[in-house]
């Protein structure tokens, strides 16, 4: 049974995490999305939310589950049994991030591999942080995210702001 737990802040979800989510699933028996908080970034979901969209964004997926984690990356992934990290990778910009992280998890277990996988180039300039700008600075974001993430973005953007 290989499982491997794909990471992230998902804030929001959007085509392409789905997308690497929907290439991690036909490689390995099982994915756990787990949804992680980056200390660096201001949420505009609460992990509840990011929880849920994915979740009902994945209700295709058989082999997919999706939790929230905190703490050590590594820790999680062990504890879960996983074998493996998967990581999408965009064009040139992300792998000087992505390699430190893989080195990082690579220093703190040596038998947990992270493998990347690339979106359709469709989706190769799309990032959490640009839906979320188009989104708060009222853009049309719909056609960035699956259709359960846009109605939970809709309702999150009538919050009142903290
Ligand atoms: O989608 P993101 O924001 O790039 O996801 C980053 C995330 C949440 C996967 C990363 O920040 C993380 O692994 N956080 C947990 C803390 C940790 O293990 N840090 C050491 C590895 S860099």
């Amino acid at each position: 049974m290989k499982l491997a737990v794909y990471p992230g802040s998902f804030d929001p979800p959007t085509l392409g995490h789905l997308d690497v989510i929907e290439r991690a699933a036909h490689l390995f028996d099982r994915i756990v999305v787990a949804v992680g908080s980056n200390s660096s970034k201001q949420p505009m979901l609460t992990p509840e939310e990011r929880i849920e969209a994915i979740r009902q964004s994945c209700a295709h997926l058989k082999n997919v589950e999706v939790e929230g984690f905190s703490g050590l990356l590594i820790n999680y992934v062990h504890g879960v049994g996983a074998q493996a990290i998967v990581r999408g990778l965009r064009a040139t910009a992300d792998f000087e991030y992505e390699f430190q992280m893989a080195m990082v998890n690579r220093r703190l277990s040596g038998e947990i591999e992270t493998v990347f996988l690339m979106t359709t180039w469709e989706y190769s300039y799309l990032s959490s942080s640009i839906v979320k700008e188009v989104a708060t600075l009222g853009g049309d974001y719909r056609q960035l995210v699956p259709g359960p993430v846009a109605a939970i973005i809709a309702k999150a953007l009538k919050r009142p702001a903290t």
